[in-house]
């Protein structure tokens, strides 16, 4: 006899991921740029540890160029962000602090001081070194042979013709990176979770959805009408409040996997959200937002659109941590139960990042 609960693909022990579902999450977002640190969270003679699909990574400038390495020192597995950056010979290297084994930006040791004289350090005397790259006021590194993917666009950034605040969450989210830009995708939560911001109950038909797919960008486009704010008009015009809902064609790009840029067109001109999201582990993830304008261009104005974008993120935290299984199962497990056409984009994110190998197992 089988039970209703039975029946239930919801009624499985979901809180935790298997072993294999972790370790296949992390082999398959290896290939891509993934955001760590902010660029000035990085002064010049500094170590800093960050973590990144499970793994220790030790952040430094030498040479005048970021580099990342594995923070575990080959002799005793120390961490090497503990230590100190030593000049050798005119060559910046990371000096561990246990017993001052010194490694160069391309992983290999450089100095083993208790080495006997004329003996050759082992070529094995290495730790792991990744790509490096900086954009968006950001450092990205990549723990694949190549990456993927280039860095994904984001043309407001560093452009006279907007305003762009840089939003520094400290905390790091307890979710996945998929389930952070599955949940920025998705917009028929507008009316439900950002009631009054950006939709209302009294409407919460989804709009009518142009999804597909353009070279990295996974692109969603669509018109909807949202109460005015600082997201869809200026708000330093007066009499704005009363305008009534104003008319917005959103374009939104995500870089996949795990990048996504939303652009709100009005008649008051663009607004663009864009996060960059870091997988630290399957249930950590880093966010590093930015917002740019090219309206209501004073610096003055900067703080209330921070504001303002805290706010937004402060009504999603909580629902999208509380989402299980912490990784997006695959559609086969039919854990979840997507509902078409209004999921029609989510369904496409997914489906993508099971094509990417990153989503794969429960
Ligand atoms: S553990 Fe790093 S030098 Fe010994
Ligand atoms: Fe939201």
């Amino acid at each position: 006899m089988s039970t209703q609960s039975q029946q239930n693909p919801n009624s499985q022990d979901i809180e935790a991921p298997s072993q294999e579902a972790i370790q296949e999450f992390y082999n398959g977002m290896r290939p891509f740029w993934h955001p760590v640190l902010w660029e000035d969270a990085l002064p010049e003679g500094k170590l800093v540890r960050v973590e990144l699909l499970g793994i220790g990574v030790v952040l430094a400038r030498l040479n005048g160029k970021v580099t990342a390495l594995r923070d575990l020192c080959r002799h005793f597995q120390t961490r090497l962000s503990l230590g100190e950056i030593l000049d050798i010979d005119g060559e910046d290297t990371v000096m561990c602090p246990y017993h001052g084994w010194a490694y160069g930006n391309d992983g290999m040791c450089k100095r083993i001081p208790q080495m006997l004289e004329g003996r050759k350090i082992p070529p094995s005397a290495r730790v792991d070194s990744y790509h490096v790259t900086t954009g968006y006021g950001l450092i990205w590194v990549c723990m694949g042979d190549e990456p993927t993917f280039n860095l994904p666009d984001y043309p407001e950034y560093g452009n006279d013709e907007f305003r762009t605040v840089s939003m520094k969450e400290d905390e790091i989210s307890r979710t996945s990176s998929t389930r952070m830009i599955m949940g920025t995708l998705d917009d028929t939560h507008f009316p439900w979770v950002h009631e009054g911001i950006l939709g209302t109950r009294d409407c919460p038909a989804a709009p009518d959805h142009k999804v597909w797919r353009e070279d990295q960008y996974l692109v969603l486009q669509y018109d909807v009408e949202q109460p005015p704010g600082l997201a869809t008009t200026d708000m330093s015009v007066e009499g704005a409040e009363d305008k009534g809902n104003i008319s917005i064609r959103y374009t939104d790009y995500v870089g996949m996997p795990n990048v996504i840029r939303l652009v709100k067109e009005t008649d008051s001109g663009r607004y663009t959200v864009w996060l960059a999201t870091c997988p630290n582990a399957y249930n950590k993830t880093t966010n590093f937002w930015s917002f740019s304008r090219n309206y209501d261009m004073g610096s003055e104005r900067d703080r209330t659109y921070e504001e303002f974008g805290a706010h937004v993120r402060s009504q999603d935290k909580p629902i999208i941590e509380s989402q299980r299984p912490w990784l997006i199962p695959p559609f086969w497990s039919q854990l979840e139960q997507p509902l078409g056409p209004s999921d029609k984009p989510l369904m496409e994110f997914q489906k993508w990042l099971e094509e990417l190998g990153i989503v794969t197992r429960i």
